[in-house]
């Protein structure tokens, strides 16, 4: 009989996350304080994360034990499925085999709980009461909301302004999950009012969100920050998945060629294929490709350089592919990949040429993820289906050059939410934003930090 789905019992599910730091080709630039231009210490984050958070940032410890309390949760979903896309396959006639490793089985509908949970117990532990964050589908958001309420904390929530009128009901799991939901720039914080006097009919970005969002931890001694990418804390939380996808892999009696995921802030892409690295830096044959949209083309036109996290400049420069943190791509439906900067163990490895890059325009993302839905049957999150265009990409490459190659992408997130994105595409109303971000990014990067005595 053809399988379709390889599954881990709840006891195969690892015990341990894996840390990339002990292995990079060449050590991570550390984040700068943008006032002194010095490395920041622990104290310097103490503000706004719970120490526990704090040292995995930069553990050199290879892996780090996964707390009871957690691992409970994450059985709630987890080990999640991988699935052979065998009538995708059959569709593209293509020899190459498809796999996906679907965290959209999660409760919030993505891999962003994976880091939500451990973040909101490491905070819980800490003493902590709520925690303030940002959102840019609402993804993030939710993840945040459902992890909080499992742990009896209060949550606020930031949602770039866009995508709160284009995801109401992502709202409304927030909302269900106990959450408080603010679309941003709000007048609530200096940062929010800054930039709703200087353009009041924006619609928000992921950075001005961070920026409201930290400032409201760091104005209040009980609340904490929490981030849903970039940091390497986050993208540790993540390798679980890639962990199981390895393990279900060997269990199919396969070994991947081509690992393929989306990037917004970069960690599903790098929760998927840290535990991979390894083995490349090894020698083996493994192409590792982030997918992003030209609309925000972070890592195949940015630059690789220090800048702020954020838009106000409030977090440390972080060393990082960047568009400048000025940048305010178009609203496109991928909310979530709308960040000026990327992970900078991502990042690194794409500069080392370790990972590549490509980006793609709406319309072809949105033609792919209708394929899959109609083979595989379950309809992909914008983002999702960034990586499911350059998987199909590469299997017509292989049908052309007759090459069964083992594909296998991490379908980070489904779209049940994003049926208006669906609707405008159907309805041809989906337009391939006209905008060559080249002047914008080339005026944002003018922009960029200076670093004190550099
Ligand atoms: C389903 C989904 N995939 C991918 C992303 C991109 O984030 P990251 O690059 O951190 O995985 C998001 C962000 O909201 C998302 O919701």
């Amino acid at each position: 009989m053809e399988s379709y789905k390889i599954h881990l019992s709840e006891s195969e599910m690892p015990q341990e996350w894996y840390n990339l730091i002990p292995d990079l080709p060449r050590p991570l630039p550390p984040y700068l304080h943008p006032g002194t231009g010095q490395p920041v210490g622990p104290q310097d984050l103490a503000p706004i994360f719970p120490m526990d958070l704090i040292m995995q940032e930069v553990s050199p410890e290879r892996f780090i034990p996964i707390p009871d309390d957690v691992l409970r949760i994450y059985r709630l979903w987890r080990p999640s499925p991988l699935h052979r896309a065998r009538k995708l396959e059959a569709a593209l006639k293509t020899p190459a085999r498809i796999y996906y490793k679907n965290e959209s089985v999660s409760p919030a509908g993505s891999h962003k709980p994976n880091t939500a949970v451990a973040q909101a117990y490491y905070n819980k532990v800490a003493g902590i009461k709520r925690l303030a964050t940002e959102t840019g589908a609402g993804q993030w958001g939710s993840a945040l909301a459902l992890a909080c309420n499992f742990f009896g904390l209060e949550c606020t929530v930031y949602m770039v302004k866009v995508s709160y009128h284009q995801k109401p009901y992502r709202r409304s799991l927030m909302h269900i999950w106990g959450a408080d939901v603010y679309p941003s720039p709000t007048d609530r914080t200096n940062a929010g009012r800054n930039i709703l006097a200087q353009t009041p009919d924006t619609s928000g970005s992921l950075g001005i969100s961070i920026s409201e969002a930290v400032e409201d931890a760091a104005t209040h001694g009980d609340t904490n920050y929490s981030l849903g990418s970039v940091l390497n804390h986050v993208l540790l939380h993540q390798t679980i998945v890639g962990q199981e996808t390895k393990k279900q892999l060997a269990l199919a009696g396969e070994s991947p060629d081509v690992l393929i995921g989306c990037v917004g802030g970069g960690s599903n892409f790098a929760g998927f294929c840290f535990p991979f690295v390894p083995d490349k830096l090894k020698g083996k044959d493994i192409r590792l490709i982030a997918v992003e949209p030209t609309a925000c083309p972070t890592l195949t036109r940015g630059a690789y350089t220090y800048d702020f996290g954020d838009t106000v400049g409030l977090t440390p420069l972080i060393m990082m592919y960047t568009l400048g943190h000025g940048f305010v791509p178009p609203g496109i439906h991928a909310g979530g990949l709308r960040y000026h900067g990327d992970a900078p163990l991502l990042c690194l490895l794409v500069h080392e040429k370790i990972m590549e890059a490509r980006a793609y325009a709406q319309n072809p993302v949105f033609e792919a993820a209708r394929l899959f839905a109609q083979t595989e049957g379950i309809i992909p999150a914008p983002e999702t289906a960034h990586a499911i265009k350059a998987a199909v990409d590469e299997a017509v490459i292989c049908r052309e050059t007759k090459s069964p190659k083992v594909i296998v992408l991490n379908f980070s997130g489904h779209g049940h939410f994003d049926l208006a994105a669906y609707d405008a595409f159907l309805e041809g109303k989906l337009q391939d934003i006209e905008f060559d971000p080249e002047a914008a990014i080339r005026k944002a990067l003018e922009a960029l930090p200076k670093i004190p005595g550099k």
